[in-house]
């Protein structure tokens, strides 16, 4: 279990939920990993459970200023940096004919602009250091495919697997590995969040559409975080040297593509 031995991650997003998922498996595999979180008051209690080999990092992804103070305290704490993921993310949901200029700048400026943004000042401090690296960028199923009230969602996601795809092609030079990993449905607060919000829309019960999403996974379960950690700790080790701004599916079979 040392695949990321002496390894420093940084974790957008991981104060909660899938991030904080990712940055237990790294740490179990022997990285170092910043949990870097809009919500320092959750990053440092994240932080402080998951151990010495966790710190808390301020971060809000739509900021440049706060990028660059990141990735600045991940090298003064770390030595450098080896492993960007690319995770904290926003959701909505409204028909096309509600969306909000709004909501619609909200969901870019932080799922995409977000992403580019942090994953450019990491490319950039990773050339810096010549030793390569790997950055790993949060998709979804939503990225795929459209979905009735998720345009604006869905369409941030599509973004993050083209950036994906684009970055892998201009840093493979560098030795840095840009692919991505598309969940289907991960039960959470994140999807407490989106029931509440499908049952407003959609006039049902709360936890209703849970249920529904659920049932209708192959696997016959929503995911859980845990289920994501074996690919995020692949794509993170040298065992993913040759994969190549890929996304992957782990979605229990929902989506085939
Ligand atoms: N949960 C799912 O069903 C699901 C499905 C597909 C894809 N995803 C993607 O996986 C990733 C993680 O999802 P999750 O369910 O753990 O989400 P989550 O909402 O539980 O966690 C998101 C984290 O990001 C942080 N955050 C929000 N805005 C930020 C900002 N501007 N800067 C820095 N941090 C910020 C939040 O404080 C929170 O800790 C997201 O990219 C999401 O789109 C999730």
């Amino acid at each position: 279990m040392t695949r990321l031995k002496g390894k420093s991650a940084l974790i957008t997003g991981s104060a909660r939920g899938i991030g904080r998922a990712f940055a237990e498996a790294y740490i179990r595999e022997g990285a170092t990993v910043a949990i870097a979180d809009i919500n320092l008051d959750r990053a440092k209690a994240t932080a402080a459970e998951l151990g010495a080999a966790a710190y808390a990092v301020e971060m809000d992804v739509t900021s440049q200023a706060s990028i660059d103070a990141a990735i600045a305290a991940v090298v003064a704490k770390a030595g450098g940096l080896d492993i960007l993921v690319n995770n904290a993310a926003l959701f909505d949901l409204a028909p096309i004919v509600e969306i909000t200029r709004e909501s619609y700048d909200r969901l870019f400026t932080i799922n995409v602009s977000g992403t580019l943004f942090t994953m450019q000042a990491a490319a950039r401090q990773m050339i810096a250091q010549g030793r390569g690296g790997k950055i790993i960028n949060m998709a979804s199923q939503a990225g795929r495919r459209g979905e009735a009230l998720v345009a604006v969602y869905c369409a941030t996601k599509a973004a993050v697997i083209s950036l994906t795809q684009s970055a892998g092609l201009n840093l493979i030079k560098h030795g840095i590995n840009v692919n991505a990993i598309a969940p289907g449905v991960v039960d959470g607060e994140h999807w407490d969040g989106v029931d509440a919000m499908f049952a407003k829309f959609e006039n049902r019960p709360l936890g209703e559409k849970k249920k529904l999403v659920g049932a209708e996974v192959p696997f016959g379960r929503m995911g859980t975080a845990d289920d994501l950690t074996g690919m995020a700790v692949f794509l993170a080790s040298a065992d993913s040297n040759y994969v190549v701004s890929q996304t992957y599916n782990v979605d229990g079979g929902n989506w085939m593509s």
